[in-house]
């Protein structure tokens, strides 16, 4: 434990208590606010719904992993591992670590520590957040989140192609459907084989270009001459329009499972483009590879993106096994919702209880201890208030009505039920026993239900 004087030091704080400063949060890392939680609430129970209607079950990993994961998996010479990790030694012991920037590497990391494919392939899932220092923007954030997808064990390309299907129904799932959907983007990176002899047209195409390279693309010529490919340098286009495609090299085998996926798209009535440049900013893809975008959302317009990463496992100290899988930007994911079709949220509470008096406290408590054992959501006013101020809350609370408890209907045995919203029709003012309440108010909130269809 370091002492105060040095965590003062450390956080250049005084040692007084004087000059009380404001902390802000960090640069990029956003606070998600009572809100906006419910759509996120709404969206995570949708998607790790559809998610489990394919059979994939939850995996949690770390969000601190060592530094060496991310460099051997996602690959030495990507934007992420180059420029974007937040990497730090661990003062305590010395540890290299890094926050994770995705999570396709850790969820292979615990595969293989745990021996998970030792009785055939999994199909996992998860949700959380992702760290990357990139310079924030709409859409592009330090800490994001992402669901994500991992089937492991299984060489395609049928999970490949039903994943598809399966992001397919996550859209409509969240009711964006039509032309507000992500469209998606299709391509084959092939074998290693073919890779490399693509990589080898593709040195030879940019050296014979060399005046025209900036010095990015000079220092990744012979290290990553792919991700040239992704250069937005308007005085580079033309040399990248020219460049040798991937799909041109591509063998039988590697054109087959392409078609076995488009072919999965077309039985299905998904809509895609096949784009040969698309390439991805992490090294362990082969094969499949895709991205849904929209445009309805500026620069940052890649809601999800995946493909197969058949090596990765072994690359990783695995048995050698393939995989596949994808990840969606739930920020991202979350502003086209509001863009195009925000849903309407039920309500985050039913009633609100009101009291007043030491013994109609009690009573109060009791009925809606008994309220949320019916399944109500309940919030009971604390602290003392006067009556109108306590009614004022309520209203103010959201909930569709106010479960009022007094003296006078403490001595009766009853509680007076008030509506608190109009639109609904809910009910009249009206009083009912204690023991009924709890019944009374899920009857007539059902009845609203089923009204509001
Ligand atoms: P990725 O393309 O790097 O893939 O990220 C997936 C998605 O995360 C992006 O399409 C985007 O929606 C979101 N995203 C990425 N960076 C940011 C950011 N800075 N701010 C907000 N959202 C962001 C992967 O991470 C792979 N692990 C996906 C995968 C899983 N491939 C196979 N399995």
């Amino acid at each position: 434990m370091l002492p105060v004087m040095c965590i003062n030091a450390l956080v250049g704080r005084p040692n007084t208590m004087a000059a009380q400063q404001k902390i802000v949060g960090v640069k990029g890392m956003n606070d998600l606010l009572p809100d906006q939680s419910g759509l996120w609430e709404w969206v995570e129970a949708r998607v790790s719904e559809v998610f489990r209607q394919y059979g994939y079950r939850a995996i949690r990993t770390p969000i601190l992993e060592p530094t060496a994961l991310f460099v051997r998996g996602i690959g030495e010479v990507t934007d992420i591992v180059e420029k974007e990790m937040y990497t730090f030694t661990d003062a305590l012991n010395g540890e290299q670590l890094t926050l994770r920037p995705e999570n396709t590497a850790a969820v292979v990391r615990s595969v293989i520590e745990h021996n998970l494919l030792y009785d055939g392939p999994k199909r996992l899932w998860y949700v959380g957040p992702m760290f990357r220092h990139e310079r924030p923007q709409r859409g592009r954030y330090r800490q994001f989140h992402q669901f994500g997808i991992e089937a492991l064990g299984m060489p395609g390309p049928d999970i490949d192609g039903e994943q598809l299907v399966m992001i397919h129904r996550l859209w409509q799932s969240l009711r964006i459907d039509g032309d507000q959907a992500p469209r998606l983007e299709l391509n084959s990176l092939g074998m290693l084989a073919e890779r490399q002899a693509h990589r080898k047209a593709l040195i030879e195409h940019f050296q014979s270009h060399a005046s025209i390279l900036d010095a990015d693309a000079q220092r990744r010529l012979l290290t990553n001459p792919l991700r040239i490919l992704d250069s937005k340098n308007p005085a580079m286009q033309p040399v990248i329009q020219s460049a040798p495609l991937l799909k041109d090299f591509l063998g039988d085998a590697s054109r087959a499972h392409l078609d076995a996926v488009v072919e999965t798209l077309e039985r299905h009535g998904i809509a895609y483009t096949m784009n040969p440049r698309l390439v991805r900013g992490l090294d362990y893809y082969n094969l499949t590879v895709f991205e849904w975008v929209t445009d309805r959302l500026g620069a940052q317009g890649t809601i999800c993106g995946g493909g197969r990463y058949d090596s990765l496992i072994e690359q990783m100290g695995g048995a050698p096994a393939p995989a596949c899988g994808f990840a969606i930007g739930v920020e991202r994911l979350i502003a086209l919702l509001q863009e195009v079709a925000a849903p309407e949220l039920p309500a985050a509470l039913d009633v609100y209880v009101v009291h007043w008096g030491e013994a109609s406290e009690r009573a109060a408590m009791q009925v809606a201890e008994q309220c949320r054992s019916a399944g109500l959501r309940v919030q009971m006013h604390c602290g003392e208030a006067s009556l109108k101020s306590q009614m004022k809350k309520a209203d103010q609370s959201g909930a569709q009505c106010a479960v009022l408890m007094g003296e006078d209907e403490r001595t009766q045995g009853v509680v007076t039920v008030k509506p608190l919203r109009a639109e609904g029709g809910l009910i009249q003012q009206d009083r009912v026993s204690m023991a009924d309440a709890a019944a009374v108010i899920c009857g007539l909130l059902k009845r609203r239900e089923n009204k509001d269809g």
